[in-house]
């Protein structure tokens, strides 16, 4: 079965050996992709993992979380990308990007003084209290996870991976300990007697 093809939405896949997300740490300061990054891809793809996802890859320059990460924060991106999905692409493997908003657990600077989160609500790992964020920031963000869907899809990658875990932003959103919010982006979770 493992060497099964199998179709996820319009994937054609030709195995089920899927590399999951894992961050790599090999872009550069800015966030951009370095050819040692499709090396890496290249070396699975040759070797048959037939769907690769990228580790994280942030959306806004303050949504980042290590040195090192990958971005695709703005257009400039789209080119390195798109060289690292044609090496796969010549295996036949297809190859998906992982994107993300690391919220309270994003790495503070002078730009980026204090991380954001939909309540202020102490990241018990980093012990920063974020910000809580406005609906204008939060249309923001929404706008950010949209162009960079879109510039994946320039890139040459066969489908984006939202990153919902880990404590990231949009785990922050789901989960009713760190989303306190009483507007319309808070989360009611019922009980069954309700
Ligand atoms: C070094 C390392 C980096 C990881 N990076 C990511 C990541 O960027 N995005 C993500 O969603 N999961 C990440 N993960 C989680 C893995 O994708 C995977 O879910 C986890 O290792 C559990 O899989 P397993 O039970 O097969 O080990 C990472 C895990 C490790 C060990």
């Amino acid at each position: 079965m493992i060497f099964d093809p199998i179709t996820i939405c319009n994937m054609d896949i030709q195995n089920r050996f899927v590399r999951s997300a894992t961050h790599e740490f090999m872009a550069e300061k800015d966030g951009k992709p370095t050819s040692r990054l499709g090396d890496l891809y290249e070396v699975l793809a040759k070797n048959e993992v037939m769907l690769i996802i990228t580790g994280y890859s942030y959306v806004l320059p303050g949504g980042k979380s290590d040195i090192f990460q990958q971005g695709i924060y703005e257009d400039r991106f789209i080119e390195p990308y798109l060289k690292i999905t044609e090496k796969v692409h010549r295996y036949r493997s297809k190859i998906v990007l992982q994107i993300v908003h690391a919220g309270r657990q994003a790495t503070t600077s002078e730009e980026y003084l204090v991380p954001i989160a939909p309540s202020k609500i102490k990241d018990a790992y980093s012990a920063v209290m974020p910000r809580e964020m406005t609906e204008q920031g939060i249309l923001e963000v929404i706008d950010a996870f949209t162009r960079a869907a879109a510039r994946t899809k320039k890139a040459g990658f066969d489908g984006v991976q939202l990153h919902c875990a880990h404590g990231f932003l949009l785990s922050d959103f789901s989960s009713p300990y760190t989303n306190r919010r009483t507007d319309r982006w808070g989360v009611q979770w019922k009980t069954e007697q309700e």
